[in-house]
């Protein structure tokens, strides 16, 4: 029977010695959390048989990892995962220095100096409080709500709890709502630490298949009626990472099966509003029927101003207010004030936002273009990233290559809940042009190197299949 290990592992060999390639694969999966440390690999006659190979090279494989710290032999109990004492992550560049392509972030906004200022008053106001804020200041979730209405979206404040970032609102929708041992769909790729959190609350996840041509609807249907999952997470707009955008009637079909089969549709609007050049602007999911609603300022205005939000029914957010003392006793209340301030001028905030997004995906499209020119720039009318075809199955191989050259890029697995997309990379559109253009030229270079090993061991292959 396959292994886990040998069903993760793919296409391993990427050139170079077996071995290697081998035991540099499994590192991989272990960097990226699709193995854990303490998991026990399969032993060396049965991976060996498995791969088809011998088992010495195994066995050479399994020496490597053990002497970069990556797995540890037990005596009488085969080999397990394992991670370095020192976390040896950080790959050494030449000149020392790594550009981290696992961030997509834009940087702080301009305003955001000012509107600090400006929170230190606002702040002084309040100092007489005990200062705990359960739900969130009032003129915030006021703003909040407000803003949900001119999308089209009637709210009331009360259906708003300020959060600490659109994590934490995961986490304290999952702690209210979710339930330990039943299903969740989550889309197939999608944000990795969604999937990580609801892993962590004991949910099994179900993946179900998006591209940035959108979402197969017919098998998030059915996969929810015949399911019917405790929750499904989405992010219905600029999705993280194909960049999508779910069609308002196919939104409304979703709720609507979802309401039928008892169903909590959590949808992750983090990303909603990095419009660059979408030609239609959807309503929020939950005007189409009950979806909690999870935002965040993060990406509009900075990931170190940590302040998001849950948009509920009021029922729900009873239940949220009830469980968040177990979690934390509110977030705090400079940042909100920030907050407060900087809705005085959103609408300059969101265009600031989408023309720095605009200049990071012309710089992608050019670094691409220039160095990596088999692979298309797909289409990316907002969001955080180009979600980018190979062409093959070599985005772990690519990111190994990469961390070589001082570059984190996270593979196409590591944005699926069962191992696979292995032919799809993620590129972030939000650094500044010279940080892409670096980095792109970094990726080229592996990108080279990986292709040429492949050709060579065609080459060989072929050669061999001729005698
Ligand atoms: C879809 C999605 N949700 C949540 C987050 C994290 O948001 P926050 O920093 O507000 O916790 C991100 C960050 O990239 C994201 O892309």
């Amino acid at each position: 029977m396959a292994s886990r290990l040998g069903t993760q592992l793919g296409e391993w060999q990427a050139g170079g010695g077996v071995a290697q390639a081998l035991s540099d694969r499994i590192r991989m999966l272990l960097l990226d959390g699709r193995i854990t440390a303490g998991e026990r690999l399969p032993s060396e006659r049965a991976l060996a048989a498995e791969l088809g190979r011998s088992r010495a090279t195994v066995a050479r494989a399994y020496e490597l990892l053990e002497a970069a710290g990556y797995a540890e032999r037990v005596h009488g109990s085969g080999t397990r995962a394992a991670l370095p004492a020192q976390r040896v992550q950080r790959p050494a560049a030449p000149g020392g220095d790594v550009i981290d392509l696992t961030i997509a972030s834009v940087g702080s906004a301009p305003g955001l100096h000012a509107a600090t200022v400006r929170a230190l008053d606002r702040l002084a106001g309040l100092l007489g409080s005990p200062g705990y804020s359960l739900d969130g200041l009032p003129e915030l979730r006021a703003r909040i709500a407000a803003r949900y209405a001119a999308r089209g979206l009637p709210t009331d404040p009360e259906q708003i709890v300020v959060t600490s970032g659109a994590m934490h609102a995961l986490s304290i929708v999952l702690a209210a709502l979710g339930e330990r041992g039943r299903t969740a769909v989550v889309e197939q790729p999608t944000f990795p630490h969604a999937m990580e959190a609801l892993r962590r609350t004991g949910h099994r996840l179900l993946p179900t298949p998006v591209t940035p041509e959108g979402w197969d609807s017919a098998h998030l249907v059915e996969t929810i009626r015949a399911q019917r999952p405790a929750l499904a997470y989405l992010i219905a707009d600029f999705h993280n990472p194909t960049g999508a955008t779910m069609p308002e009637l196919e939104r409304a079909r979703v709720a609507a099966v979802a309401r039928a089969a008892g169903t909590t549709l959590v949808v992750d609007e983090t990303c909603a509003e990095l419009d660059i050049d979408r030609a239609w602007t959807p309503r929020p999911f939950a005007a189409h029927g009950p979806a909690v609603l999870i935002g965040s300022m993060a990406k509009i205005a900075w990931g170190g101003l940590r302040i998001g939000w849950i948009r509920a029914s009021r029922e729900q957010v009873e239940r949220m207010l009830a469980v968040r003392p177990s979690i934390d006793l509110g977030t705090p209340l400079l940042e909100q004030c920030i907050a407060v301030e900087l809705h005085d001028d959103m609408a300059a905030l969101l265009a600031h936002t989408s023309r720095r997004l605009r200049i990071g995906r012309a710089a992608v499209a050019d670094g691409l273009a220039t160095h990596l020119p088999e692979v298309a720039m797909p289409a990316v009318p907002g969001g955080l990233c180009a979600w980018v075809d190979l062409g093959g199955p070599w985005s772990t191989s690519l990111s190994l290559a990469a961390r070589d050259r001082g570059l984190l890029l996270p593979p196409g697995p590591r944005f699926s809940a069962s191992g696979v997309l292995d032919r799809y990379a993620r590129i972030p559109i939000t650094w500044e042009p010279d940080v892409t253009a670096a980095a792109l030229a970094r990726l080229g270079d592996a990108w080279r190197a990986l292709r040429s090993g492949e050709r060579s061991r065609h080459e060989r292959l072929d050669a061999a299949a001729a005698v």
